[in-house]
C-alpha cells in the first residue's frame, strides 16, 4: 500500500488554508465546520475519559478535533518524552504531559500559530511544565534526533501532503524501540488526479 499521491499541489496554498481554517477552530471552536470537535464528541464516539477531559481548560478541549484516540493504543510512561505532531490546542498534548509526570516531557508541535498559542495558555493554566509547544512543520520537526520516546499524532497526517518526509521525520526523533501512536485518516479507493489537486477537497 502506497502511503502518498504524489501530485501537482500548490503546497503553500494548502498550508494556508489550513491554519485559516484551524485558526478559526482556536477561536471560536463552535463555528460550522465539517468536522467533529470537542470533549462530549471526544468521550462519547472516542473513548477519552469524560472525568479526565473535564480536568483540563475548557479552550483546550473545545478545540479538540482529533479523529480517534492515539493515547488508547499504548502506554506512556512517567520519565518519557512524548512528541505530539500537530497538537492544536493540546488536549492530548496535556493528556499525555499528566502520563509522564514532571519528569518527563511533553512536545507539542504545529504550524498554526493560534493553535501553539492556544496550546501554550491550556498548559500554563494546568502548571505542566514538562510541557513545551513548538511552532513548526510536520516535515522539519524542530525535535532533536533520536529524542523521543513516544511519537503521538491525531488527525494530522492526512492533511500533509509530503507523507514519506512525514514519516522519515518521525523515524529520525524516535529513540531505538520508539513507539508511534497513530491515529489517522486512511483511504481504501484512490481518488482522481482532479480531486487530490484540489486544495479545497484536503481541507473541506
Ligand atoms: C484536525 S486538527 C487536529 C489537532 C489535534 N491533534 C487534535 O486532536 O485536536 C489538525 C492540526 O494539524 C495541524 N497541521 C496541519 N498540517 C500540519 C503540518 N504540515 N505541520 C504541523 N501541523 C500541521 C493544524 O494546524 C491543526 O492544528
Amino acid at each position: 500500500m502506497s502511503i502518498s499521491c504524489p501530485i501537482d499541489l500548490n503546497k503553500a496554498a494548502l498550508r494556508t488554508e489550513i491554519s485559516n481554517v484551524y485558526g478559526r477552530v482556536a477561536a471560536a471552536p463552535e463555528g460550522d465546520f465539517h468536522f467533529h470537535r470537542g470533549p462530549a464528541y471526544a468521550a462519547e464516539f472516542l473513548g477519552y475519559d469524560a472525568v479526565e477531559l473535564g480536568r483540563l481548560p475548557a479552550a483546550c478541549t473545545a478545540s479538540f478535533a482529533g479523529i480517534a484516540n492515539p493515547l488508547a493504543i499504548g502506554s506512556i510512561h512517567a520519565g518519557e518524552t512524548v512528541v505530539d505532531i500537530g497538537c492544536g490546542m493540546g488536549m492530548d498534548l496535556l493528556l499525555a504531559a499528566s502520563r509522564v509526570g514532571a519528569e518527563g516531557k511533553a512536545i507539542g508541535v504545529d504550524m498554526t500559530e493560534a493553535m501553539v498559542e492556544g496550546a501554550r495558555a491550556s498548559a500554563a493554566a494546568c502548571g505542566l511544565s514538562q510541557v513545551e509547544v513548538r511552532k513548526g512543520d510536520a516535515t522539519a520537526l524542530p525535535v532533536e534526533t533520536g529524542s523521543a520516546d513516544v511519537v503521538i499524532s491525531n488527525g494530522v497526517l492526512n492533511l500533509v501532503p509530503e507523507k514519506e518526509l512525514a514519516f522519515q521525520e518521525i523515524v529520525r526523533i524516535l529513540k531505538p524501540g520508539g513507539r508511534l501512536y497513530l491515529g489517522d485518516i486512511a483511504v481504501d479507493a484512490p481518488f482522481t488526479e482532479e480531486v487530490r489537486s484540489n486544495v479545497d477537497l484536503w481541507v473541506a
